[in-house]
């Protein structure tokens, strides 16, 4: 690995403590202006100062955050379909690694769908995009993204976590389930769980102590944050989670303001 890339994972992931918080503002490339980012620079950035990392589209970046930002960015580049479309997530490129470049990403997200008819697509889309992103040192972050149909449960995210490291992707953002522990087990990379549907807080940091717990790195975590009724309480909590340690308990002190 060269150093260019060990010095952009480096941003993502936190070398002191090999974790990270990344910020998942991306749902617009699929969702239109989800509830909680109708205005995405007014929600994102009183969080940013404690996130480690953002991700989301092109299109956000450029009309919503400031090229002053101090934050490595991670750009959402693959997409195509719409909450309205038939094949939700039957996606594919939809940023060159030349404009990640560009828009100086520390890494980039594409989505793969393991088990939906059109699976082929996807990770025949990840693995060509993994191939560019090598040539100029950009690590992938495979999005184990989970269609309807699909049973979550380790079984399913230990396939499709281990597809997308075995394709060559270098971090892993997956839903967390029961017996975490075995998708973390047999997956070769760093794993993050996304948030998923918004939940009551609570819940939301215990499953994210749970994850830490079984062996992820961080969260990738969206609408449990930008949904929640204080989205920077709500991010401390998660943060502390993350980086200090926190029981659910403690976090959910934080969330509601009691623990400093
Ligand atoms: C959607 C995404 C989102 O970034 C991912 O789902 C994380 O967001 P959330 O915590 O809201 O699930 O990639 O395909």
């Amino acid at each position: 690995m060269d150093w260019g890339m060990k010095n952009r994972l480096s941003k993502i992931i936190k070398p002191k403590d090999g974790r990270t918080v990344m910020l998942a503002v991306d749902h617009g490339y699929f969702m239109g202006p989800t509830s909680g980012l109708e205005q995405l620079d007014s929600m994102v950035n009183p969080l940013l100062p404690y996130t480690d990392t953002l991700m989301l589209t092109r299109g956000a970046l450029r009309n919503y955050i400031t090229p002053t930002v101090d934050i490595p960015i991670v750009l959402r580049v693959s997409g195509g379909t719409s909450i309205i479309g038939k094949e939700l997530l039957h996606e594919g490129t939809v940023v060159s690694i030349e404009d990640a470049i560009r828009l100086n990403a520390s890494g980039v997200a594409y989505s793969i769908l393991v088990g939906a008819e059109f699976e082929r697509d996807t990770i025949l889309g990840i693995t060509q995009y993994i191939d560019e992103a090598e040539r100029y040192g950009i690590p992938v972050l495979a999005v184990t993204a989970v269609g309807k149909e699909m049973k979550r449960d380790a079984r399913y995210m230990s396939l499709a976590s281990r597809i997308a490291a075995e394709l060559g992707a270098h971090i892993v953002k997956t839903y967390f389930v029961s017996e975490f522990e075995k998708v973390i087990e047999s997956c070769p990379v760093p794993v993050v769980i996304a948030g998923g549907k918004k939940q009551p807080e609570d819940e939301a940091l215990k499953m994210a102590y749970d994850a830490i717990h079984a062996g992820a790195i961080g969260v990738d975590m969206g609408r449990n944050i930008f949904q929640s009724s204080d989205p920077i309480s709500m991010i401390k909590a998660v943060n502390a989670i993350v980086h200090k340690n926190a029981t659910p308990k403690e976090a959910f002190e934080i969330f509601k303001g009691k623990k400093k």
